[in-house]
């Protein structure tokens, strides 16, 4: 019996007869010979169609073959220098599974980005996009990889909460058998909680955030991975990002090569990020961006266009440090020499990208955490648990997270976050 491949596997079978499965992208004839481009899911390659190996009937039949109709393919896979893949299969049988309809929408012509997004269950086929996928793919395995070298445990925090994580404006609000509750904003909370069990943990999640911004950063459904550890200060918890995007950056480098150059991805540029990041303080950041042509003022966030001036202007990514706690997230710990400062950091992406990473170390203290909860006129009775955690042991902590598609738009080198997940919800798009 012929043995039934996958493309990838191409090399190990070269001149044997082999069956290969999957979907015509492309054809053209030249008289007696047909060139069918077939792709499997795990590759591509050429196929030849000679009229005398199949017949004049079998050869008319595949010559009205439509794109994207399902095909079965019995041949001798050849080696051959000049095609792209290194390789063709000389037909000798076809079976067709599904004559596809004659309107396949997406072409080789330019199609505007709103009808290949009203498009995405197709557009998803597409070479570029399915390289997106198998980076994304590659950075999940590698995320996962880097947590176990480092003795971090995977705990799984829920989608349903009572708390506020984040911020009150971008609350997800459900109704949960008449009681209101919310969609998770990040797991961060839950994993303080597993760290007095496990010490090291990390999620890895879909979280979702009522931001009426329509910017090329953001979403409102994405991924974030969380991570979370006892007995780690704020400068342990830079080291451990730092070392967790190097890992990420060669890992892909080393395995995504072919879907790097789909993308036309200057790779030189990744191949310069190599620690140590830069780190400046908030403080710092913000005369730079006066300096750069920012009207921003101190004590305010950086603004999307401040995140895209700053880092155009370095190769590497930044550390911004020491925000005004009063512009970040009410658990994180004040600096020590400075209580209007949280002991906090962000991650930007160099060339233009901005924020891959929010983290701080933690408030252990109950006295100050309960402040801090009364300050953001959140109601305690939802943080009996949360601040429970700080009667039993307490220990200094931190964490942090980082945004899945926000990394990936960087590694891909894609002006917008939209394209690295494969269906994006944005403030007007939910369909498909
Ligand atoms: O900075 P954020 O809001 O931090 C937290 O949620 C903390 N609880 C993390 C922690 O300390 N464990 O979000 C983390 C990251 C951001 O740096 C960004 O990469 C990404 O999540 N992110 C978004 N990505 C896409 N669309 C949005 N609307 C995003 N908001 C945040
Ligand atoms: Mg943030």
């Amino acid at each position: 019996m012929t043995k039934r491949i996958f493309l990838s596997q191409a090399e190990k079978h070269k001149n044997k007869e082999v069956e290969i499965s999957g979907w015509l992208a492309n054809k053209r004839s030249s008289g007696k010979i047909q060139f069918l481009q077939i792709r499997d899911g795990t590759g591509f390659i050429q196929a030849i169609v000679i009229k005398n190996n199949v017949g004049e009937k079998e050869f008319e039949k595949i010559k009205s073959l439509t794109i994207e109709s399902s095909l079965v393919i019995e041949g001798i896979l050849h080696q051959d220098k000049r095609s792209p893949t290194g390789f063709e299969i000389e037909v000798k049988k076809i079976k067709i599974i599904h004559l596809a309809k004659d309107d396949y929408p997406i072409g080789k012509k330019e199609h505007g980005v709103d009808f290949l997004l009203d498009n995405r269950h197709l557009w998803l086929r597409s070479s570029k996009q399915r390289a997106i996928q198998l980076i994304r793919n590659e950075l999940i395995y590698g995320i996962y990889e880097f947590y176990k070298s480092k003795d971090f445990v995977k705990v799984d925090t829920p989608i349903f909460t009572p708390n506020v994580c984040e911020g009150t404006t971008t609350l997800f609000k459900v109704d949960y058998f008449g009681k209101k509750l919310y969609l998770s904003q990040s797991g961060q909370l839950y994993l303080e909680a597993a760290i007095y069990s496990l010490r090291r943990v990390f999620d890895f999640s879909p979280v979702f955030r009522a931001e009426k911004s329509k910017t090329r950063r953001h979403l409102i459904e994405f991924w974030m991975t969380n991570a979370e550890a006892a007995f780690i200060d704020h400068k342990e918890n830079l080291k451990i990002q730092e070392e967790m995007i190097v890992y990420l950056i060669k890992k892909i480098l080393k395995n995504c090569s072919k879907e790097l150059e789909v993308l036309n991805r200057d790779v030189g540029l990744l191949q310069a990020i190599k620690p140590p990041f830069i780190k400046m303080s908030y403080q710092q950041a913000v005369a730079e961006l006066k300096k750069l042509g920012s009207n921003i003022k101190y004590g305010e966030d950086l603004g999307n266009d401040d995140e895209t001036l700053l880092t155009k202007a370095y190769s590497k990514p930044i550390f911004i440090e020491f925000y005004p706690a009063k512009i970040k997230a009410f658990y994180m710990k004040r600096h020590p020499e400075d209580k209007n400062l949280a002991l906090c950091a962000d991650l930007l992406a160099p060339e233009g990208y901005g924020e891959i990473i929010g983290g701080s170390q933690r408030e252990d203290d109950y006295n100050l955490l309960l402040k801090s909860i009364n300050e953001h006129k959140f109601l305690k009775k939802d943080f009996i648990w949360y601040l429970d955690l700080r009667n039993y042991g307490s220990i200094p902590h931190s964490g942090f997270g980082l945004g899945i598609e926000r990394i990936l738009a960087w590694i891909c080198g894609l002006k917008h976050v939209r394209q690295t997940i494969p269906f994006p919800r944005m403030l007007k798009r939910f369909y498909p």
